[in-house]
């Protein structure tokens, strides 16, 4: 049986103001230490979908759980420090006149705790080596991929339940993205379930578990991500190329 999710998007509908839905009754559900991704074209919703789970963004009607409680309706704070929903944006958000460990000791200002706070900080640096190299850098001197990482060990640092990664490849080199995707597997590994949302939809789904194919604001196909990536249909239409030809 499989187990019961950590969250579950179910049944929701959202959008932007007066403008028409973005997402038409999506269900997405991420089991514990599970990588679940998202994955279709260009304004299909994926990024919404993020901000309606950590609460960016209210939706208009369907309902979000976390451990089986309806959190539906709470705003990003109460998301991230009661829920542990943590979100990574799509593009770069560290605070590049800072150094590496203020960034990282920002994903933690909720929290009062200090031996809690130094305990999570030890963890992040062993799962991030390159975090720890660059401890006391100015964040703004990294490169691309390792201000990347940086960002996952911040959304580490409350200890969440799942964390949402938003293109975590976005304007990588494919070797780069690697070392990215290596570190999703790490955090998976490490027993944080993961929403993962990405444009390079094979490489994704190679680390996943479980695959969503969403179009249109809701999941046409869901299944291992592994049969996802062998299904030759499916790589036509959205991995940009058959497997065959892989
Ligand atoms: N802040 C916003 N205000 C209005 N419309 C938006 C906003 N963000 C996204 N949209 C619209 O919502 C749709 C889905 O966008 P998004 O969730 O970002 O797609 P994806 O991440 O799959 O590319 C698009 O049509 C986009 O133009
Ligand atoms: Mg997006």
């Amino acid at each position: 049986m499989a187990s019961e999710p950590l969250l579950e998007l179910d049944s929701v509908e959202a959008g932007y103001g007066r403008a028409a839905l973005v997402l038409r009754g999506l269900t997405v559900r991420v089991p514990p230490a599970t990588i679940v991704c998202l994955v279709g074209p260009n304004g299909a919703g994926k990024s919404t979908a993020l901000k309606v789970a950590s609460g960016l963004l209210k939706p208009r009607s369907g309902r979000i759980r976390v451990n089986g409680r309806d959190v539906t309706g709470e705003g990003p704070r109460r998301m991230l420090a009661t829920h542990g929903v943590a979100h990574v944006l799509q593009g770069h958000s560290v605070f590049p006149e800072m150094t590496v460990a203020e960034n990282v000791a920002a994903g933690a200002y909720t929290v009062r705790d200090k031996a809690f706070v130094a305990r999570r900080t030890d963890f992040v640096k062993e799962l991030f080596p390159v975090v720890a190299e660059r401890w006391k850098s100015l964040a703004g001197l990294l490169s691309g991929g390792q201000q990347k990482q940086v960002e996952f060990a911040r959304s580490l640092m409350v200890d969440p339940s799942v964390v949402l990664l938003d293109e975590p490849s976005m304007g990588l080199d494919p070797k780069t993205a690697g070392t990215v995707f290596d570190q999703v597997v790490r955090m998976r590994d490490a027993g944080t379930a993961v929403l993962l949302v990405e444009q390079n939809a094979r490489r994704a789904l190679e680390i996943a578990d479980i695959g969503c194919v969403l179009d249109l604001g809701k999941v046409h196909i869901e299944g291992p991500a592994g049969d996802l990536l062998a299904n030759p249909d499916l790589a036509d239409l959205y991995l940009g190329g058959s497997a065959r030809a892989y």
